[in-house]
């Protein structure tokens, strides 16, 4: 019975067998736009409410043990919408790092980037540079946000990469495999090889990937809730991991 209870973590009401933990959860934080018109508000603080809930949902990752936390925060479609929202998004940004970091790094999170971030407004630049250094020694959870993220152009650059490496006489057209493939995304070296995810959430009822990860979710299992996302409790995030642990996995094998 004691070992039962070592391999099984009970948080609330839910028990998870700890072997069977996704090392990688990535989610689709949908719906704060919908949350804001249901609430009478305006969609910025809609955003706020998400980022309040990702701060939760953050804090329940860690206690669960997993390894890599991935959320969309920015994708390059997003650029499309109002300069306003735009703009208020990249502020809750800097006002998220400003108020969370200590906490975050005495946590032992590391922070990580997916995406080409050098093309958001200058201040949050710099936020993201700051939390980057901040935790960059830190060996806990890694919390991967995705921002002016699209999974298309990351597989672009990565082709791009390679192919350099090829008209350079650096590696022969032959060498290349999924390995390197992985290698060259956003998930892999530069960021410190993520595994590809376990498990993607999504919020809000919407039942596809939107450019999120599509080299990395080969395998991935997916979970959809018609929860908005300023919605989404940690408790809702935690049963849809212990539902996930009680799937089977066969990686196309039997
Ligand atoms: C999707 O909801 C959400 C986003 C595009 C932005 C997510 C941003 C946050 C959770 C807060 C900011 C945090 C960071 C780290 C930048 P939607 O606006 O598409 O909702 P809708 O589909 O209902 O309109």
């Amino acid at each position: 019975m004691a070992a039962f209870w070592a391999a099984t973590l009970l948080i609330g009401e839910f028990m998870i067998d700890k072997e069977l933990m996704p090392k990688h959860v990535a989610v689709i934080m949908d719906g704060n736009g919908r949350w804001a018109t249901l609430n009478k508000v305006n969609r910025i603080s809609g955003h706020n409410a998400g980022m309040l809930a990702m701060k939760e949902i953050i804090k329940r990752a860690d206690i669960l043990g997993i390894k890599y936390l991935t959320v969309y925060a920015f994708s390059t479609e997003n650029w499309k919408r109002s300069a306003e929202e735009v703009g208020g998004i990249f502020s809750l940004l800097v006002k998220y790092v400003a108020s969370e970091l200590n906490e975050l790094n005495e946590n032992n999170v590391r922070v990580k980037i997916l995406g080409d971030y050098s093309k958001i407004p200058k201040a949050a630049v710099n936020s993201i540079d700051k939390a980057l250094e901040t935790t960059k020694n830190n060996d806990g959870l890694q919390f991967n946000i995705a921002l002016n993220y699209g999974s298309r152009l990351e597989i672009i650059r990565a082709v791009k990469k390679i192919a350099d490496l090829v008209k350079n006489d650096k590696i022969e057209i032959e060498d290349i495999d999924e390995d390197m493939m992985s290698k060259y995304l956003y998930t892999g070296e530069e960021n410190g090889s993520i595994p590809d995810p376990d498990l993607i959430i999504r919020t809000s009822g919407e039942e596809r990937l939107s450019n999120f990860l599509l080299w990395q979710c080969a395998y991935s299992e997916l979970a959809f809730t018609d929860s908005l996302w300023p919605d989404f409790t940690p408790d809702e995030f935690e049963s849809i991991i212990e539902e996930y642990t009680k799937r089977h996995r066969r990686f196309g094998g039997r």
